[in-house]
């Protein structure tokens, strides 16, 4: 008998990818993690929820600066800045931002949805002005999309917002371009597909990979915990289809978001996972089970730059079918982390 040649995919090779969505937070935390993501991604959307919040550009600028501080010698990473939208935000501040080639949006926080939103915003009439501003501008608003209702289940959040908000937002605002963030319903998947090319969506690795029962598999897991939570499997069906479509309306942001291990295994446990080690072999594995390979291209690397009006990264990486194995944890300022998937494997490796 002759031997079976099994005609599988075991390398590809895709321009750089960025990451269009990233918490790198401050100080001492900032340096353990932006060096795991300069590593792997060109660019970053790095988000503002920091304490205070990045409100102005003079603000972001000083924060990119740190930033760069942290890129290891030799890496070539660009941090692509955001401001964080309050009911003080004004049109002035927009034309500043919009006018300066490192600010790439203005990120929308419903007041007190998740970390550090306490600072965001309650009421979209109070912030009408700037809208009409960032829609001439065209300046993208970057959204987390959850109700704040308190009578609304967590696992409803996203989907009544999506109904509520942001269809009533983007009739008022036809012309403004926004991205929905951390897409994890088949309601927020099929309102970005059906919506104008003014709007985008970006998915992490964990809901692309993971469905609620996470959370729950043989105890509590905190740091399966991040905002907006993990949903049904159905939802995760929708999320693969949604980026494994041909239409270039989603691509990665990794929503990586460092929590001190204890802040985490908590009484009161913090949102948030982190994953930038490892989130380009994540995607890979996930798209790699979807059986869509070939479709990872565009989602990491062609469809954000498309949508943000930049160059597609000149530099290739290569990935290869091979497990990398996941610390339990990694240096966080002065504690640690645990990362998604810590202390076991990840089906795809990037090949040094
Ligand atoms: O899980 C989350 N963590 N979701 C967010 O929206 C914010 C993030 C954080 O900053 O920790
Ligand atoms: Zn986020």
């Amino acid at each position: 008998m002759p031997e079976q040649v099994l005609r599988v995919t075991e390398r590809i090779e895709i321009p750089r990818p960025d990451d269009w969505h990233v918490h790198f937070r401050d100080g001492d935390v900032l340096r353990s993690v932006v060096p795991h993501t300069s590593r792997v991604f060109a660019r970053a959307v790095v988000m503002p929820n920091l304490r205070p919040p990045v409100t102005t550009v003079a603000a972001a600028m000083a924060y990119r600066a740190r930033i760069v501080q942290a890129v290891p010698p030799g890496v070539a990473f660009e941090p692509l800045m955001t401001l964080y939208l309050t009911p003080t935000t004004t049109p002035e501040e927009i034309a500043v931002a919009a006018a300066h080639p490192a600010i790439v949006g203005v990120k929308l926080y419903p007041a007190g949805a998740t970390t550090n939103a306490q600072a965001g915003v309650a009421d979209l009439d109070s912030v009408t002005g700037v809208l009409e501003a960032m829609q001439e501008l065209r300046l993208p608003l970057l959204v987390h999309g959850e109700s704040i209702d308190p009578a609304c289940d967590p696992f409803d959040r996203e989907a009544e917002f999506v109904q509520k908000t942001l269809g009533p937002l983007i009739e008022r605002f036809p012309r403004l371009r926004v991205v929905l963030e951390h897409v994890t319903t088949a309601e927020g998947a099929a309102f970005v597909r059906d919506a104008p090319d003014t709007v985008a969506g970006t998915l992490t690795p964990q809901h692309l990979l993971y469905d609620r029962r996470a959370l729950f598999e043989g105890g509590l897991r905190p740091h399966m915990y991040c905002l907006p939570v993990l949903k049904r499997a159905h939802h995760r069906d929708a999320l693969l289809e949604a980026a494994t479509a041909s239409d270039g309306k989603f691509f990665a942001g990794t929503d990586s978001a460092p929590h001190e291990i204890g802040a985490k295994e908590s009484s009161c446990g913090c949102a948030g996972i982190y994953n930038s080690p490892t989130a380009l072999q994540l995607y890979a594995e996930a798209f790699d089970l979807a059986g869509a390979l070939p479709a990872l291209e565009a989602f990491v690397s062609r469809n954000g730059p498309a949508f943000y009006g930049r160059a597609v990264n000149v530099e290739r990486v290569a990935l290869e079918r091979r497990p990398c194995s996941v610390p339990e944890s990694y240096p966080l300022g002065g504690g640690v982390v645990a990362p998604l998937r810590a202390g076991a494997s990840v089906m795809w490796s990037i090949v040094p």
